[in-house]
């Protein structure tokens, strides 16, 4: 049985958790293959909401198991405490699990991603200072600690106390910092090796095995395309591949594994962080979108940056991903809404630039075609039939740019708002 994955076509917090939790319903694995502790998956159930960082929003499934997979650099802190707080919410966490190869984020990381910014000043990313870049920086220098070696205490020590030694130098003579001390991270470490051992697995060879015996898998990218560290708005991006071809490179899978590339695309645009934003609203419509939509971030807090869909960034983020299964959300943001507009090509010194191009300059400016609103509240609707027709011309141009047809709709926060529009499709897939 083909697996699906699921990723997010813009800068990010497109409602991956959402729909991951709303899918995982009939999946029996939920895989994260990427990124770490800096992405925020928000999930509605009910009158309870959940903010989720590391775990795979299958978690709150008792039946599906949910693996922090190798492609994913973990820190230990976080990971307790959000077992901690989804214990304390009644949330069964029995199955979920962390691969061997995974990363571990250690404190010194955190550090010397918040010096980096510092120094960078005007020049910086704005990082969520989770200490992200650090640790892919310290696995592809061939001297990360992995999630492995947590089970061998000497080795831990011995690469702990060579990692500690050289990042001081660093920090003490680089950024003119204190240095960290060894002992005190080796204590609190080897406590969380001793907590986090009985959910260490070798994720590959389960996943295979699954996979194998006609089990549901669903992989669930964090962060999203345009973050991508080779693809995305580099340099303004993370350190990982958020793409599709990243579950490959993350999961240890062959790209035959794979059947379905569900994207999740926001019926706007937000973006958190510095970097290009060709269609970022700098009106008073920026701020009604915030609020409406509270666009702050789920992990640092930060007020998210509002702008109209930008749909030459999202047929590239489609074409990139191999996307068949288009999601909308938020759509119900817009609704208050008298004017909706959305980017068909950018305009750069004159030129009109209709691919997203590798580079985007500052005065890159997005050229706009205008749609009316409709004007009345959509959160309540669950079929196609019944939304507005301005809404409907709206999905309906989006489709067309695309050529691609949207399977769902999502019009609210909660678990069951959303309008399946190809319902033939969506049971196919997800039944
Ligand atoms: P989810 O999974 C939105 C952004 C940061 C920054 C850049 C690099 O919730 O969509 P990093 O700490 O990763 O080195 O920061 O990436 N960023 C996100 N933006 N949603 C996220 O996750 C993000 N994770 C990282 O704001 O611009
Ligand atoms: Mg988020």
């Amino acid at each position: 049985m083909p697996s699906n994955v699921i990723v997010g076509l813009q800068w990010g917090d497109e409602g991956k958790g959402k729909i991951t939790d709303l899918l995982s319903k009939n999946s029996d694995y939920v895989i994260r293959y990427q990124g770490g502790n800096n992405s925020g998956h928000s999930i509605h159930v009910k009158n309870h909401y959940f903010i989720l960082h590391l775990i795979p929003s299958g978690v709150i499934y008792s039946n599906v198991k949910c693996i922090v997979g190798p492609g994913v650099v973990v820190d230990p802190k976080s990971f307790l405490k959000e077992i901690q707080d989804l214990e304390s919410m009644n949330i069964d966490t029995s199955k979920v699990f962390l691969a061997k190869r995974a990363h571990v984020t250690m404190p010194y990381h955190r550090f010397l991603d918040q010096y980096k910014e510092e120094v960078l000043a005007d020049q910086s990313i704005g990082t969520t200072h989770r200490g992200i870049g650090p640790t892919y920086e310290d696995k592809t220098a061939r001297m990360g600690i992995r999630v492995l070696d947590f089970l061998n205490l000497k080795k831990f020590y011995q690469k702990l106390k060579y990692n500690i030694d050289f990042k001081n130098e660093i920090i003490t003579k680089v950024y003119k910092k204190k240095p960290i001390v060894f002992e005190s991270v080796y204590e609190e470490y080897i406590e969380y090796a001793k907590v986090l051992s009985n959910r260490i697995i070798d994720a590959v060879h389960e996943i295979h095995d699954a996979f194998h015996n006609q089990k549901k898998i669903l992989f669930e990218g964090a962060q999203a395309m345009l973050l991508d560290i080779n693809y995305g708005t580099y340099p303004y991006v993370t350190t990982s591949s958020t793409s599709t071809g990243g579950v490959c490179i993350g999961s240890g899978i062959p790209p035959n594994f794979l059947g379905n590339f569900i994207g999740i695309a926001k019926a706007y645009c937000t973006r958190v962080g510095f970097g290009p934003f060709p269609t970022e609203i700098k009106s008073k419509i920026g701020d009604i979108i915030r609020q409406k939509g509270n666009e702050y971030g789920a992990t640092t807090k930060r007020p998210r940056r509002c702008g109209w869909l930008d749909l030459i960034a999202l047929k590239y983020s489609c074409m990139i991903n191999g996307i068949n299964c288009l999601i909308i959300t938020k759509l119900d943001i817009l609704s208050e809404l008298k004017v909706i507009k959305v980017c068909v090509e950018y305009k750069y010194n004159g030129k009109e630039i209709k691919h997203f191009p590798a580079n985007i300059e500052k005065n890159m400016k997005g050229v706009y075609i205008d749609f009316p609103g409709w004007k009345k509240n959509i959160s309540h609707i669950r079929e196609y039939k019944d939304l507005p027709e301005n809404c409907k011309k709206y999905i309906k141009f989006i489709e067309d740019y695309l050529n691609l047809e949207v399977l769902l709709i999502s019009v609210g926060s909660e678990r069951n708002q959303n309008i399946i529009k190809n319902k033939d499709s969506f049971f196919k897939i997800f039944s």
